[in-house]
């Protein structure tokens, strides 16, 4: 790939994504088996929350163990030298030291290659460190202090949950994006929209456990009230920069990514940016169904199931068209927090051919909890499809191990009771690895970590 230069003028244009190569787990849980084996109604896992499989890992891998497989493995298919990255950003919340970034875990890949000189450390706040981290790379690129050279984003997480009612909205993996400029994907500016506060509605404060604190039904309430905030700020900018008159579903976006806890809440994310159309023309043909909503006060409306209902079924035809092809890896791996946007993005240049998405606007929704969002996106100005033959998702897909629950659930206690131990061994079997997977070989008496690699194909 060319290393690209400011080529003459004072500033890099086009600053975006230029490559993207994604990391799973090779093992899974069946949704419905899981279903099954928590002894849930049938559906709720599988049409309740919308997912399919989860990816899952044992004690052979954690946050660095993923993130090296990630890097390593783009660095090889994108065959770029490590000399050429100038930062490296990782989005995470899963913290395995409280002091020691896992970028500098990284770091061992840039030896053989001498450069040391690679700015950059982690980022967090729950699934929204990735984007941050973006964020960070995009605009050291754009700035006065870039020197010319690419830098890499990692979002990437392990998300596990105690046993019950939210253990099925887990998953695993990891994101890596090379950020430059002239790149295929450009973050368009002008069109961003933040929304953050003050919440307790999922969060980590107990250090010797895995495990979030987690009150699902004020997050559920948080993530759409997010989206309310990010797409009114995002429709107002649209209409500046667009110059259009009533910005909406219809004209604002062509496809859209969102974070997904499971695909379920992406359906009511959308619903939700229907509902903000309503109430900013409540008059129009459209509408004609939801007038019972006009005297709902903006409180209300973030619980009513009617306004859902509704308005999941006004945007059908949009979530189909706009939304759904990005959603193969969330159904099929389940939340990867800070991933889980990034997995979007992957999702839906591997599934929308390269020619049908030139020149279109992607519209991306991230939330973590705690709270902080955004809205912004992409316009598509190259060719995507090397980068959707380099992540061949669905196949890597397909090719996983399934394994049952009862299985799945001894692994969870194995990761639960090994968690944070130091003078440790891990035990899981290395034939359950991809090939080229890093592993957790030993965790010495002072914490230390050691990592090794599976051979690769
Ligand atoms: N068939 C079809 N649907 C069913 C069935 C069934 N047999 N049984 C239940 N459902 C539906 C429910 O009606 C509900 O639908 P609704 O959301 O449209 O009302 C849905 O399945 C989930 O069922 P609940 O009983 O509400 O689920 P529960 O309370 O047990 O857990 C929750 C859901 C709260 C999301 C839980 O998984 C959780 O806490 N997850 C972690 C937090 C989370 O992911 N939050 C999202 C944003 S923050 C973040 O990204 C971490």
């Amino acid at each position: 790939m060319t290393v690209y230069t400011t080529n003459g003028s004072t500033r890099p244009s086009d600053v975006g994504i230029q490559g993207i190569e994604v990391y799973f787990p090779r093992r899974y849980v069946d949704q419905a088996e899981l279903e099954q084996f928590d002894g849930v109604s049938t559906g709720k896992y599988t049409i309740g929350l919308g997912q399919s499989k989860m990816a899952f890992s044992d004690d052979r891998e954690d946050i660095a163990s993923f993130c090296l497989t990630a890097v390593q493995s783009f660095m090889e298919k994108y065959q770029i030298d490590y000399k050429d990255i100038g930062r490296l950003e990782v989005g995470t919340e899963t913290i395995v030291d409280k002091s020691k970034s896992t970028k500098t875990v990284l770091m061992q890949l840039f030896r053989e290659s001498g450069n040391y000189a690679v700015e950059g450390v982690d980022t967090t706040n729950a699934c929204y460190g990735g984007t941050s981290a973006l964020f960070n790379a995009i605009h050291w690129v754009e700035s006065s202090h870039w020197d010319g050279r690419l830098a890499l984003v990692v979002a990437a997480d392990i998300a596990v949950y105690a046993k019950g009612n939210a253990r099925p909205s887990g998953g695993a993996g990891a994101v890596v994006m090379l950020v430059g400029p002239n790149a295929p994907l450009v973050m368009e500016a002008g069109l961003r929209s933040t929304y953050m506060d003050h919440l307790y509605d999922f969060y980590k404060p107990d250090l010797s456990s895995e495990f979030p604190e987690v009150d699902g039904p004020l997050s559920v309430v948080s993530y759409v009230k997010s989206v309310d905030a990010c797409y009114r700020g995002f429709l107002k900018n649209v209409e500046r920069v667009d110059g259009i008159k009533q910005a909406s579903l219809e004209n604002a976006a062509d496809y859209m990514i969102f974070h997904s806890p499971y695909t379920k809440q992406v359906v009511k994310g959308l619903a939700r940016m229907g509902y903000v159309d309503y109430t900013l023309q409540p008059d129009a043909p459209q509408f004609e169904t939801a007038q019972a909503f006009r005297e709902v006060s903006e409180e209300q409306s973030y619980t009513l199931k009617d306004i859902e209902k509704t308005f999941v079924g006004l945007t059908k035809s949009i979530y189909t068209k706009k939304v759904n092809p990005s959603l193969l890896a969330a159904r099929d791996i389940g939340n990867s927090y800070c991933a889980s946007l990034y997995f979007g993005l992957a999702s839906l240049v591997s599934e929308v051919p390269s020619e049908q998405l030139a020149g279109r606007r992607i519209a991306a929704f991230s939330y973590g909890s705690g709270s902080a969002a955004s809205m912004f996106s992409f316009r598509v100005k190259g060719s995507t499809a090397q980068m959707a033959k380099n992540l061949s998702l669905r196949d890597r897909l397909d090719s996983r191990t399934k394994v049952a629950p009862d299985a799945f659930d001894h692994i969870m206690s194995l990761r639960e009771s090994t968690h944070q131990l130091r003078d440790y061994k891990p035990v899981g079997a290395l034939e359950s690895l991809f090939p080229g997977t890093y592993y957790l070989e030993n965790i010495d008496s002072k914490f230390r970590r050691e990592y090794k690699r599976v051979e690769s194909n």
